[in-house]
C-alpha cells in the first residue's frame, strides 16, 4: 500500500515537472542579487556595475549566484511617444541598458529587469499591460536574462485565478516570443492562489506579500494568517510570518516552478545571526530562489559566511527539487512554536529541521517517525548518518559528521530563534535494503 502510494506520488511529480513552464531556465531554483532590499529606488548604473564587482570580489558565482536584478525606477517619465517602447531613465543610465546589459554579461553574470502587469509600476513608473508584447521584444534587445513581473496598479484585474493568470501568461507567452529564454519570475504576492495557475506559465512565484527585515513581528500591512484565502496580501510581513504562509504549497514547487518566499534580508541588520541562519536555511530547504538583497559590495565575515554555505545552498540546489514539508508544529508556551520539516535529496538521501521560534531554549527529540512519514516503517526504524549542515567538519567544511542514529535523534538542544539543519544518510546496509525496496 505504502509502495503503491509513493510510485503514484512519484508518477504525478513526473507529469507535473513535464508540464512546467518550458523554457529551459530555473532547472533548480535561481540565485542572485536584486537591487530593491538595500538600495530601493535610489539606482543607476552605477550601483547595478558596484554590486555585480561584489558578485567577483566575494567569488559568489562559484557559490551559484549568477543573476543581477534591477528593480524598479529604472524607467524614464515616459515611453517612446512614436513606438511605445520602454525607455530607460537617462540621467541614472546614461550608457543604456544593452551596454549596461553587455557589462554585465561581460563580467560571467546575468541581467534581470523588472515590471509590472499594471499600468504603473509600483514606485508609480510606467507599467507593462497592455504593452507586454514591445516590453518583452525590447527587454529581450537589451539582453535581458531574467524578468522580475510585479502586481501593482492591476486595475482591478485580479479576484479570480482567471483573471491574474491571463495577465501573466500574456506576458510569459511575450517573453517566449521574443525567442530568447528569460527566466519569468512573478511576484503577485501569492494573489489568487499562482501555486495552481503559475506553473505553466513562470518560473517561479511570489507567495506572499513582501517581506521585511524582521524576525516575527505581526505588522496588520501583513494581515493574513495563511495565504490559502488571503484577500489582503499586503507588505511588511515578518520572516518567520513567510515560513508559515510556504508550509502548505511546497507540494506545488518543482523542477523549472518555484515558490518564491521574497528576497533574502540577510546582511541588512533587522535580524541576529542565528536569525539570519534560520532565514537562509529554510528558504533553501523549501526550494525559494536565493536571491540576496543586501550590500553585495561590503559583507561583514558573518554576512558572508551564511549566504556561502555551500551545504546548504547543495540543498537548495539539490536535483530532485523537492520543497521540505513540515511534519510538525507544536506552539510553545511562552510564545512562538517548534517545528519539524523534512524533504528528500538526490540518492536516496534527506534534509532534516527542526526550528524553534520561540524566546526560549527547548529540548527535543526528532522522532524518524515523524521525518520518514511518506517513506514507511524501513525507514522510520533506520539507522542514518547524520551530518549538521551549519557545523564545520576537521578540514573546514560545512556538514560536519555527528554520528550514526537510529529511529531518532535524541535530545537535541535548540536556542531560541535557532535553526537545526541536518542531512541524513542511510548508513550503507539499510540504504541498499530501502533502494532495493523502491
Ligand atoms: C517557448 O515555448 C516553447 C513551448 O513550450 C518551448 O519549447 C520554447 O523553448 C520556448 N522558448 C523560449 C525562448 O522560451
Ligand atoms: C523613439 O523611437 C524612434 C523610432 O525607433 C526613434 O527614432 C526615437 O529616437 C525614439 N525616441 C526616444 C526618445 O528614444
Ligand atoms: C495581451 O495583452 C494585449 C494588450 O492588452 C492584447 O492585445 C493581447 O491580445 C494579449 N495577448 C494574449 C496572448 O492574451
Ligand atoms: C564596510 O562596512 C563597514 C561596517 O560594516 C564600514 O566600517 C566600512 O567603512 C565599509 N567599507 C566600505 C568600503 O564601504
Ligand atoms: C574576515 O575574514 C577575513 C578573511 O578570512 C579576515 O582577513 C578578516 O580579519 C575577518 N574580519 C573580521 C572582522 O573578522
Ligand atoms: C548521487 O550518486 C551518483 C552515483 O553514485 C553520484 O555520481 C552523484 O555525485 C551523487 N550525487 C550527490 C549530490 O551526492
Ligand atoms: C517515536 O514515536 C513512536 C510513535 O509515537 C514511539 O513509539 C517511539 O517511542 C518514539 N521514539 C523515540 C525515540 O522517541
Amino acid at each position: 500500500m505504502l509502495k503503491q502510494l509513493t510510485s503514484l506520488v512519484c508518477i504525478s511529480l513526473v507529469v507535473l515537472n513535464a508540464l512546467a513552464h518550458n523554457n529551459g531556465l530555473a532547472l533548480t531554483p535561481q540565485m542572485g542579487w536584486d537591487t530593491w532590499n538595500y538600495y530601493g529606488c535610489s539606482i543607476s548604473e552605477q550601483t547595478i556595475l558596484d554590486a555585480a564587482q561584489g558578485f567577483i570580489k566575494y567569488d559568489l558565482p562559484k557559490y551559484g549566484y549568477n543573476y543581477v536584478v534591477m528593480d524598479d525606477c529604472w524607467q524614464a517619465p515616459a515611453r517612446n511617444a512614436t513606438t511605445g517602447a520602454p525607455i530607460a531613465d537617462p540621467t541614472k543610465f546614461p550608457s543604456g541598458m544593452k551596454a549596461l546589459a553587455d557589462q554585465i554579461h561581460s563580467m560571467g553574470l546575468k541581467f534581470g529587469i523588472y515590471s509590472s502587469a499594471g499600468m504603473y509600476t509600483c514606485g508609480g513608473h510606467f507599467g507593462s499591460l497592455g504593452y507586454e508584447t514591445i516590453d518583452a521584444q525590447t527587454y529581450a534587445e537589451w539582453g535581458a536574462d531574467y524578468l522580475k513581473y510585479d502586481n501593482c496598479y492591476n486595475e482591478g484585474q485580479a479576484g479570480t485565478p482567471k483573471l491574474s493568470y491571463d495577465r501573466y501568461a500574456n506576458m510569459s507567452f511575450a517573453l517566449n516570443a521574443t525567442g530568447r529564454p528569460i527566466l519569468y519570475s512573478m511576484c503577485n504576492w501569492g494573489e489568487d492562489g499562482p501555486w495552481n495557475f503559475a506553473p505553466t506559465i513562470a518560473n517561479s512565484w511570489r507567495i506572499s506579500g513582501d517581506i521585511y527585515d524582521n524576525y516575527n513581528r505581526f505588522d496588520e500591512r501583513c494581515p493574513c494568517l495563511s495565504m490559502i484565502d488571503c484577500k489582503l496580501a499586503g507588505y511588511h510581513c515578518a520572516m518567520t510570518r513567510i515560513i508559515d504562509f510556504a508550509a502548505p504549497v511546497g507540494q506545488k514547487a518543482g523542477t523549472n516552478h518555484w515558490n518564491d518566499l521574497d528576497m533574502l534580508e540577510v546582511g541588512n541588520g533587522g535580524m541576529t545571526y542565528d536569525e539570519y541562519v534560520t532565514h537562509f536555511s529554510m528558504w533553501s530547504i523549501l526550494k525559494s530562489p536565493l536571491i540576496l538583497g543586501n550590500n553585495v559590495l561590503n559583507m561583514t565575515n558573518e554576512t558572508l559566511e551564511i549566504i556561502t554555505n555551500d551545504a546548504i545552498i547543495a540543498v537548495n540546489q539539490d536535483s530532485t527539487g523537492s520543497a521540505a514539508e513540515r511534519m510538525w508544529k507544536v506552539p510553545v508556551f511562552s510564545g512562538g512554536d517548534l517545528s519539524s520539516w523534512s524533504g528528500s535529496l538526490v540518492n536516496n538521501t534527506f534534509v532534516i529541521a527542526l526550528l524553534n521560534t520561540s524566546p526560549e531554549t527547548q529540548y527535543v527529540t526528532v522522532n524518524f517517525t515523524d521525518v520518514f512519514i511518506d517513506q514507511g516503517p524501513s525507514y522510520q526504524t533506520g539507522t542514518y548518518v547524520i551530518y549538521d549542515l551549519w557545523q564545520k567538519d576537521s578540514a573546514g567544511a560545512w556538514g560536519k559528521d555527528i554520528g550514526t542514529y537510529t529511529a531518532a535523534i535524541p535530545d537535541v538542544e535548540i536556542g531560541m530563534h535557532q535553526v537545526r539543519i541536518w542531512k541524513a544518510v542511510p548508513a550503507s546496509t539499510n540504504s541498499r535494503r530501502d533502494l532495493a525496496e523502491l
